[in-house]
């Protein structure tokens, strides 16, 4: 009996132990799947399209989007600090200064072996008030840094033209990888990139790998005639499938390439560690100029980073290069004064500058005359 008895209660175990481990999967099944469906759920609600025209409204804030601005400038030009706070003031934006290095004072010891022999003291100087820049986003908390060099312009409408590129970053169909949700929720301009360019003159991007663009559109874009003929911006964008009427009315990212002048650019965390492990930490700093140095990295494939063309920013040329602060003060040709009032910017439709000017030049009892009758108290 003993024997007969014991058989049907072990298959009567058995078949509960399937039973169990069966109600255990399906169990786990469905709660899996609602796990799933409800992280699609939460994707699709941060990429809405509210979400990401509410994240693109950050680029309208006091640092345009990214965790601040700074400007590099030499201690003693506070006739250019005096300019990037007026501008600042007229933009709505806050600046911070960067002082910019004498390249006198940096040891031998502290310059990369790569450097060339001769390289001159303002542009190693230059080099190392950028690697200060890089170094200061590690310091703080910040995710990203745009830099800015002290003889900057943008145009008037900057805010518009950097929140239509944070919807079109938001939507970037040249990146290597789907945004992650950190990018989503908090990064008007994403991060998957090293550096941001924003003030390139010289556009041109890999000839291997063309279809890599995505244009749009820009009311605040100079039309054909600001552009032609003047950095040679125009056959790099026939080249990346812009036609005449197009270009002068579109924008457009594409993977940093050729690209040329360092007056803004954003830079990442990674970025500024990877600009500071490149140039610095293995000294791979060959032309010494960082604009060329730069541009050497993203054509090697040690860099990765955007270029935006028409770029948004631009330097603002006052006298030639006689303003440099290499050479002499020129009576007129330097930023102080009337080389102030004659400036131009390159690619800028609506100088900031110029408006500021405008805004800021007063002619007060005129204007009190213009008006027919004094409002009158009671
Ligand atoms: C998403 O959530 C809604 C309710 O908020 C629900 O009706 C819908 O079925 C869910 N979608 C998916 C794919 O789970
Ligand atoms: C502007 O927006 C960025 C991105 O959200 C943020 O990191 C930064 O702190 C904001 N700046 C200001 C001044 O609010
Ligand atoms: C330029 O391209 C746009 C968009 O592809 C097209 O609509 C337009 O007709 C083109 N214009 C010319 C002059 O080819």
């Amino acid at each position: 009996m003993s024997l007969y008895s014991g058989r049907p209660h072990a298959a009567r175990l058995s078949v509960l132990l399937i039973a169990i481990i069966f109600s255990v999967a399906v169990v786990s099944y469905f709660a899996t799947s609602l796990v799933r469906s409800s992280e699609v759920n939460h994707t699709v609600d941060l990429l809405s399209e509210n979400h990401q025209t509410a994240l693109a409204k950050h680029a309208r804030n006091a640092s345009l989007g990214f965790g601040e601005i700074v400007y590099i400038s030499m201690p003693g030009r506070t006739d250019r600090q005096d300019a990037m706070n007026m501008l600042a003031w007229f933009s709505g934006i806050t600046l911070k200064l960067m002082p910019g290095v004498d390249g006198t004072v940096v040891p031998p010891k502290a310059i990369p072996d790569s450097a060339p022999k001769d390289i001159p003291a303002s542009v190693l100087g230059c080099f190392r008030a950028h690697a200060n820049a890089w170094q200061y986003l590690l310091q703080t908390g910040m995710e990203t840094l745009l830099i800015f060099e002290d003889d900057i312009d943008w145009d008037a409408n900057i805010k518009n033209t950097m929140e239509r590129l944070s919807l079109q970053m938001q939507n970037s169909k040249i990146r290597q990888q789907l945004p992650s949700d950190y990018e989503r929720q908090n990064a008007p301009y994403g991060i998957d990139w090293d550096v941001l360019y924003l003030g390139s003159y010289k556009f041109g991007g890999n000839p291997e790998l063309k279809d890599l663009v995505q244009t749009w559109d820009d009311p605040d874009v100079p039309g054909l005639k600001g552009i032609r003929g003047k950095g040679g911006i125009v056959p790099a964008l026939r080249m990346a499938g812009l036609n005449d009427s197009e270009i002068g009315t579109k924008r457009m990212i594409t993977p940093s390439y050729r690209t040329e002048k360092n007056t803004a650019y954003a830079i990442t965390r990674q970025g500024a560690a990877r600009l500071l492990f490149l140039l610095s930490y293995i000294g791979d700093l060959k032309a010494g100029d960082i604009d060329q140095d730069m541009n050497r990295l993203f054509i090697d494939g040690s860099l990765t980073g955007y270029t935006l063309t028409p770029p948004a920013f631009a330097q603002f040329k006052v006298g030639g290069s006689k303003d440099s602060d290499n050479v002499p003060k020129v009576e007129g040709e330097t930023v102080n004064g009337k080389g102030n009032l004659k400036g131009q910017s390159l690619y800028i439709k609506a100088s900031a500058r110029h408006l500021m000017v405008q805004s800021l030049m007063l002619d007060n009892w005129n204007d009190y005359k213009k008006i027919a009758a004094p409002a009158k108290i009671n």
